[in-house]
């Protein structure tokens, strides 16, 4: 055990110290008898100027044994290595959320910095009440089942207890199936303010007293742990409403894709008049149908395009795709709406080979999204700039327009699904606010960055980061 090590070296490193005394005072004294017996008066200058610094040196070398033996630094040296595995603690309790990675990390911190036999975690169900085996550290489940069993009452005490160390010497009296084993055992309950999260045990070794600074010690690491644990449990809790709203969008959107085909095809029909002709007021009400159906499609079409996306059921198969071509005919596509709004739409390729490693679908998805940001928030008469280059490894796609741009409080919110800015709102532009989700995602998908830069009344940019495809 590393503690045990560390008393060992400092023991030698003493032995050795004391060695170097007994030495250096044996060769004074024989120079001093030397002196005597020999009483030559012309070298008798030179044996006391070594005799002054033989002395000088032993002087040294007993106070530097004094010092490094003294109680008081043994205390700061013990206390800083405490100290030091405590930010370890810390460190690595911080650097996971994943419960089991903690749970084992924070046992074998505590085996090492209390130097004790063995430690073992065990965590409350919340809902069934029960302790359950988090991990176990220096000890054999097997060889101590007796006196884990025998510490079960104590697991209980300590969950329920709102001390923060529970400290039981365990004697033969006591519990003499544990005795051969173990002689002290503390229970450090987890708790986090009036959350009961668990218990640590910590089994001393045979002998081991342990002093009421590093019960203090193992109280704080307890603190730590059970911060971590929350941590965890939240982090877990995060991933399962994650899970769960990925699901509801996928069922949602699936289930209402089909009533809603429905309703465009009847449309259609009627407005085609193969049911008989309609009556030019019957004809507006219908086209009204139609087109709202497809604006709920394309609404629907949105959120499972999200929900495919996170669940990474969406039929990802990389493939070389040329972004700058994608780009041009995207660009093309969008000219007459351009037109329409009389924005002057410009395309600037910086670049010669932006082929890219990924999926064309969710490529043109992030194009288009932007491009249809970009004439929707951009007034009449505006002006939208694309460019592709190239920088490092990287292609960047960069779009910007002169629209109505988005205020600063709210820029960090865009990519948040149904965020709408207070801008565009008032602009009475229609959307639902996935847009730039879908964009975060793909880009995501892709390994890639984006981000935006806007000033109110101004203009956006937008700036998409992918990896080049290799050669
Ligand atoms: N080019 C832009 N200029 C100004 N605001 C923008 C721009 N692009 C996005 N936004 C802001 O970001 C919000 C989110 O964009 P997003 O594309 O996700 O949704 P949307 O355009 O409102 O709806 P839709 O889901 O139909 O695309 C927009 O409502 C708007 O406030
Ligand atoms: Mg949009």
């Amino acid at each position: 055990m590393a503690v045990n090590r560390k008393r060992d070296e400092s023991l030698k490193a003493g032995i050795l110290n004391l060695l170097w005394l007994v030495v250096l005072s044996i060769c004074l004294v024989g120079l001093v008898v030397l002196c005597k017996v020999l009483s030559v008066s012309h070298i008798h200058i030179v044996f006391r100027a070594l005799l002054i610094l033989s002395l000088s040196f032993l002087i040294i070398l007993l106070t530097n044994f004094l010092f490094k033996n003294s109680p008081r630094v043994k205390i700061y040296r013990r206390q800083a290595g405490q100290f030091h595995a405590f930010c370890r603690a810390i460190k690595q309790a911080a650097g996971t959320l994943e419960l089991q990675e903690i749970l084992d990390s924070a046992a074998k911190i505590i085996v090492e910095v209390a130097g004790v036999r063995g430690c073992s975690i065990k965590l409350l169900d919340s809902k069934s009440g029960e302790m359950k085996a988090g991990t176990i550290v220096g000890i054999e489940p097997e060889s101590m089942g007796v006196a884990l069993n025998a510490v079960e009452s104590l697991y209980q005490q300590g969950t329920s207890s709102r001390e923060p160390v529970i400290v039981q010497d365990i004697f033969m009296r006591d519990f003499p199936a544990v005795n051969e084993e173990v002689e002290s055992l503390i229970c450090v309950p987890l708790r986090l303010e009036d959350m009961n999260l668990g218990a640590i045990c910590i089994f001393g070794a045979r002998g081991q007293k342990l002093s009421a600074e590093m019960i203090s010690l193992l109280s704080s690491l307890g603190d730590v742990v059970s911060l971590s644990i929350a941590h965890a449990f939240m982090y877990e809790d995060l991933k399962i409403l994650g899970e769960t709203k990925t699901k509801f969008m996928l069922e949602a959107s699936h289930e209402l894709r089909s009533p809603l085909n429905s309703i465009q095809s009847i449309a259609r029909t009627l407005l085609e008049g193969h049911l008989g002709e309609l009556g030019e007021k019957q004809k507006e009400m219908i086209s009204r149908i139609d087109i709202r159906a497809n604006m709920l499609s394309e609404i629907v079409g949105d959120l499972l395009v999200l929900a495919m996306g996170r669940a990474e059921l969406s039929a990802f198969k990389p493939k070389r795709v040329d972004f700058a071509k994608l780009l041009q005919e995207n660009v093309k596509f969008f000219e007459n709406r351009a037109e329409e709004r009389e924005i002057d739409m410009e395309l600037y390729t910086l670049i010669q080979d932006a082929s890219v490693y990924g999926s064309e679908e969710g490529l043109r998805s992030i194009i288009t999204n932007l491009i249809s940001n970009a004439i929707k928030y951009t007034p009449r008469g505006g002006r939208i700039t694309l460019r592709l280059f190239e920088s490092k490894d990287q292609i960047v796609f960069e779009i910007s327009d002169t629209g109505i741009g988005i205020p600063k409080a709210e820029q960090e919110r865009v990519f948040r699904e149904f965020f709408r800015a207070s801008n565009a709102k008032t602009a009475s532009k229609t959307g639902t606010g996935l847009g730039l989700a879908i964009v975060k995602a793909a880009v995501e998908q892709h390994s890639g960055t984006i981000n935006v830069e806007s000033e109110e009344g101004k203009g956006t940019t937008f700036r998409i980061f992918l990896n080049k495809a290799k050669s």
